[in-house]
C-alpha cells in the first residue's frame, strides 16, 4: 500500500529515519528522531503516522509538541494552536482534525462519517474544518506548559499561553461539566477510543453490551496498513462504529445521547489532574484572575479530582487504579482488569504516600514486571487472561505510557528506576525504528514505524537534561541498543 500523500510545506527533502546503527549515540538518535518529526510535519501539525493515521490526532499532538519544543518552539506552539483552533463551541477538543487534502478513503471513519460541521452544529462544531466528535485524554495543558517553558520569550512574544489559556479552560470545563456521567466528580469516556487505549481488555465487558454495526456498512482502512493479528477484531470495530454513529445521530449532545458505554478511566482523569496543575501555572503566567479560573481555582479543582480519583478508582486488592463501568449495576462497578491506565496516576502530584508505595510495587511486580521480566511497562497485565504481546493495547508496550510512568517515578523521587526506564525507552525507540509499540518480552517493534510520538518522546527524554550525566546515560543506552540488535531480539 502506498503511503497517503501529505502536503509538506517544509522545503526539506525527505530523509528516511532508518534504524539507527548498532551502538547508536545520543546525537544519532536525536537526529533520527528529528527526521521523523520533520517528515511527519504537514505545515500546521504532525501526523501520528503517514500511513495509518494521516490526519491530526488530539493526544498525539500533545505528546508531539512535547518533543517538538526541543527542535522549534514556534512549531511546537503551532501544533497545539492548530488542534485548539478546531475546538467546538461546547469546549470539546475533537480526537481527530481532518486534513482536507487527504483523500477520504485514506482513513476510516472519515469526515463524511462524522459529519461534524452539520451533525455537530448544535454542539458548536466549527464550520471551517471537519473533525471527529469524540475526544482523547486531556494532556494539552501539560503540553502547553512544557512548550512554553522551553522558550518563554518566544511564547510571550507570540502570546501563546494568553491565547491558549481560555481554550484550555473551556476544554477542561467541557469534561468536568458534560462528562461527569457517573455523578461523582470524574470524567467518563463514552467510546473506547476516548481513553486512547482503544482495544484494552478493560473495554471487553462494557463493549459486549453494544450491538455491532452491520459489517457491510463500512470498510476498515487500518488493515491496509497493519497486520490483522495486531489490530482490533472486526466485531470490536463494528461496536466502535455503532457507538460513534449513535453519538453523531444525537447531534453529539451529551445531554441527549444515551451513552451506553460510559467508563471512568484512571488515565484520562489522571491526565486531567496533571493538566489542571499545569493550568494553575499557566494562570500565574498569564495573570488570570478568576472567578475560579485563577491559580487557586485550578489547584482546588485538581485536589477535588484527586480525591474523587482515589475514592472511586483506587483498588487496594489489585494494588492499582481500576476503570469503573458507570453503566454496570445500580451505581457502577469496577472493571477487574489490570490495564496500564491504572498506573498513569503516578503523574498526579500529591497522591497519598501509601498509594504511591503500592503503585511502585505493582509496576515492578508480576503483573507489569518492570525491571524484572520486562524493560518497558506493558499496556496490560502480563498474567491477564487476555494478554497478547502483539495486539493493540492488549499487552504491547507503548512509548507515551512509558514516558508518563518515567515522569511519575521521577516526580516521586525514584530517580534510579526512572533512569533505567528512560534508557529502556531510548533503546527500544532506536532499535525499533520509532515503532508505534513493541512486544514487551522481545522488544520487537509492532504497528507503524516512524511513529511521531515515539520520536518526540525519545527526543524529550534525550533533551530533558543537557548535562553530562544525561549524555553518559544516552551513551550507555547506545551500548544497550547494540546488545539488543546483536542478540536479534529487536524488531
Ligand atoms: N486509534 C483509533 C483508530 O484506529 C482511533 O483514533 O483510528
Amino acid at each position: 500500500m502506498k503511503p497517503v500523500p501529505i502536503p509538506l510545506t517544509t522545503a526539506r527533502p525527505f530523509i528516511p529515519a532508518q534504524r539507527p546503527p548498532v551502538g547508536v549515540t545520543a546525537a544519532e538518535l536525536r537526529q533520527a528522531a528529528r527526521q521523523v518529526l520533520l517528515r511527519n510535519w504537514t505545515g500546521a501539525s504532525t501526523v501520528p503516522s503517514r500511513s495509518l493515521y494521516p490526519h491530526q490526532w488530539s493526544w498525539d499532538s500533545a505528546f508531539v509538541a512535547i518533543g517538538l519544543r526541543h527542535l522549534s518552539a514556534p512549531r511546537a506552539q503551532r501544533e497545539l494552536e492548530t488542534l485548539m483552533s478546531a475546538q467546538w463551541g461546547d469546549g470539546r477538543v475533537p480526537h481527530i482534525v481532518f486534513n482536507p487534502s487527504v483523500p477520504l478513503g485514506a482513513y476510516f471513519p472519515s469526515p463524511d462519517f462524522w459529519r461534524s460541521s452539520t451533525a455537530g452544529a448544535g454542539a458548536g462544531a466549527p464550520g471551517h474544518v471537519e473533525t471527529s466528535g469524540i475526544v482523547q485524554p486531556p494532556v494539552h495543558a501539560l503540553a502547553a506548559w512544557l512548550v512554553h517553558r522551553a522558550d518563554p520569550a518566544t511564547s510571550r512574544r507570540r502570546g501563546f499561553l494568553r491565547r491558549l489559556y481560555p481554550r484550555l479552560v473551556a476544554w477542561h470545563r467541557y469534561l468536568t461539566v458534560h462528562r461527569d456521567l457517573g455523578g461523582h466528580g470524574l470524567v467518563s469516556a463514552v467510546h473506547p477510543w476516548e481513553p486512547g487505549m482503544d482495544n484494552s481488555p478493560a473495554w471487553d465487558a462494557p463493549l459486549s453490551r453494544i450491538e455491532p454495526a452491520d459489517p457491510c456498512s463500512f470498510r476498515r482502512c487500518d488493515l491496509d496498513h497493519g497486520s490483522a493479528s495486531d489490530r482490533p477484531t472486526d466485531l470490536d470495530y463494528g461496536r466502535y462504529v455503532r457507538l460513534a454513529a449513535d453519538y453523531r445521530d444525537h447531534g453529539y449532545r451529551d445531554g441527549d445521547a444515551p451513552h451506553p458505554f460510559a467508563v471512568e478511566d484512571p488515565g484520562v482523569n489522571a491526565l486531567l489532574i496533571a493538566s489542571e496543575h499545569a493550568l494553575a501555572q499557566i494562570a500565574v503566567e498569564v495573570g488570570a484572575q478568576g472567578p475560579g479560573d485563577d491559580p487557586g481555582g485550578h489547584r482546588g479543582r485538581a485536589a477535588r479530582l484527586t480525591d474523587a480519583l482515589v475514592d472511586r478508582l483506587w483498588d487496594e486488592e489489585s494494588g492499582m487504579f481500576l476503570c469503573r463501568d458507570v453503566r454496570a449495576g445500580h451505581r457502577g462497578e469496577p472493571i477487574r482488569e489490570r490495564s496500564a491506565a491504572g498506573l498513569v496516576p503516578l503523574v498526579v502530584p500529591g497522591l497519598p504516600h501509601g498509594i504511591v508505595r503500592t503503585l511502585l510495587r505493582t509496576v515492578g511486580g508480576e503483573h507489569f514486571g518492570l525491571g524484572d521480566t520486562v524493560r518497558l511497562v506493558p499496556s496490560y497485565d502480563l498474567k491477564g487472561h487476555a494478554f497478547d504481546s502483539c495486539r493493540y493495547w492488549r499487552g504491547p508496550a507503548w512509548f507515551n505510557v512509558n514516558w508518563l510512568v518515567e515522569r511519575g517515578l521521577r516526580q516521586y523521587g525514584h530517580t534510579t528506576r526512572a533512569d533505567s526506564l528512560r534508557a529502556a525507552v531510548l533503546a527500544s525507540a532506536a532499535a525499533s525504528g520509532f515503532a508505534e509499540y513493541v512486544d514487551p518480552h522481545t522488544g520487537a517493534g509492532r504497528g507503524a514505524r516512524e511513529f511521531s510520538w515515539t520520536a518526540a518522546l525519545a527526543l524529550d527524554l534525550l533533551s530533558r537534561s543537557a548535562d553530562r550525566s544525561a549524555d553518559r546515560a544516552a551513551v550507555r543506552t547506545g551500548m544497550r541498543v547494540g546488545a539488543l540488535v546483536r542478540s536479534g531480539t529487536a524488531g
